[in-house]
């Protein structure tokens, strides 16, 4: 195990370190109205044809049509795609990018939560490449280049005169906060077995983000539960993981502070639009912190469980994150102990194992406040009866954890397959206890 671990830290040093190094060239508009400043923003870069991608439900709201009026009252032509649904994947990016290509487009604008943001950035990269199939994009750096060294030459030397692949300014404006997706250069799709296709390309990364607390006023109390604890999850991992920059780590703790001052007023639709801004400022920052940092085990362990079970992210990422941080153990309680202070939930008298067990207590509080406990455990229980075996599916999903994280994620503490076992067996225990 000694060599194993050695070989992750190296392996995560090098990956990390060029992470660190590559340069987003995102622009972040935070406002309310910021969406209708569009039209201004693409017309100075000479763009008048644009494909707007959303979800089914979203375009049947006022608000969307509204939008679209004022759009093409600005002078852009708008060709709508609103059959993106996160279960159509990898169809509805082919579809997006035959439509894009039909109509003669020169930027996508994606309206919408994590999936829509996800499926315009995977059709950017398509659009770049009209040869290739989506499917064949999916890994890593195979947009633009290769391989990271052909990403880096690209980086360098205007890339795009001799191959060709020139890809459409992409702005994104997320209807939920959470996700991060618009400050991601990552886009994850469903294929049409179920499998999920991650497309991770540097260059796929939103033009434009805009932040516009208009867009998720709408949003169900739910949906504010689950992607403002998403957030807080993308801040807490990118904090807590080794080779996190100086930048990732402010961008984490501004996240989390942003969260923990405004997440209980959105939930409870109180303070009028500030709060929705400040929770789309923090989902947009943790992204960027994660992107560079990366997740960790908490994200594993919930792909594993989520993907099993169909259960939605922000739930079960929410009821994991308080198990993983007390798994760390001391490793992490000066690190935590910092985004105590940052969440307001610590006191000067207190030592720093203090304040990270209240960090992790902060947590547990939201979980029990937002009802993600009850939730989680119902939902599972639902699955779980339909007559399978524990033990199965205990080692099922921490399998498919450790060969998510190891050695790609670079957590503060290496656990084995053993190890995540016996924590998955302490998370499923508690709701076999209870009922
Ligand atoms: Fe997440």
């Amino acid at each position: 195990m000694i060599f194993k671990k050695i070989f992750y830290r190296l392996y995560q040093g090098v990956l990390l370190n060029i992470m660190q190094a590559i340069k987003y060239n995102s622009k972040v508009i935070s406002k309310k109205g910021a969406v209708y400043y569009i039209p201004a923003i693409l017309k100075k870069q000479h763009i008048t044809r644009v494909l707007v991608v959303t979800g089914p439900h979203i375009v049947k709201s006022g608000l969307f049509q509204k939008i679209l009026c004022a759009f093409k009252d600005q002078g852009l032509s708008c060709r709508v795609f609103n059959k993106v649904s996160p279960e159509t994947g990898i169809k509805s990016v082919e579809d997006m990018r035959r439509i894009y290509m039909e109509s003669r487009c020169n930027a996508i604008i994606a309206i919408g939560g994590g999936s829509v943001i996800d499926c315009a950035k995977a059709a950017a990269g398509g659009i770049a490449n009209p040869g290739r199939s989506i499917r064949s994009l999916s890994g890593y750096q195979k947009v633009k280049g290769n391989s990271l060294l052909g990403n880096f030459i690209w980086k360098i030397f205007p890339w795009e005169i001799f191959s060709g692949r020139k890809l459409p300014v992409t702005v994104a404006v997320p209807t939920t906060a959470g996700t991060g997706a618009e400050a991601t250069a990552c886009a994850v799709i469903k294929d049409v077995d179920g499998s999920k296709k991650i497309i991770a390309d540097t260059c796929i990364a939103p033009r434009y983000a805009v932040l516009d607390p208009l867009m998720t006023q709408d949003l169900p109390k739910v949906m504010v539960a689950y992607t403002g604890m998403d957030a807080l999850t993308h801040a807490t991992e990118a904090y807590i993981n080794r080779y996190s920059s100086k930048n990732s780590r402010k961008d984490a703790k501004m996240a989390v502070r942003l969260i923990a001052s405004n997440i209980t007023s959105v939930y409870y639709g109180m303070g009028g639009t500030s709060p929705r801004k400040n929770m789309l400022e923090a989902s947009y920052l943790a992204g960027r912190a994660f992107m560079r940092a990366s997740v960790g085990y908490v994200h594993a362990i919930s792909h594993a469980i989520g993907g099993r079970y169909n259960l939605p992210h922000g739930m079960v990422v929410a009821a994991v994150l308080p198990y993983v941080l007390e798994w760390y153990g001391s490793c992490i309680d000066k690190k935590l102990a910092s985004l105590s202070d940052a969440a307001g939930v610590s006191a000067k008298y207190m030592s720093v194992p203090e304040k990270a067990q209240a960090y992790i207590n902060y947590i547990k509080m939201l979980n029990h406040r937002f009802g993600i406990n009850t939730n989680f455990y119902n939902a599972l229980i639902k699955e779980m009866k339909k007559g399978s075996n524990l033990e199965k599916e205990v080692k099922n999903i921490a399998k498919c954890a450790i060969i998510e994280s190891n050695p790609h994620y670079p957590v503060p503490k290496i656990m084995s397959l053993p190890e995540c076992e016996k924590l998955v067996y302490r998370l499923i225990g508690n709701y076999i206890m209870i009922n």
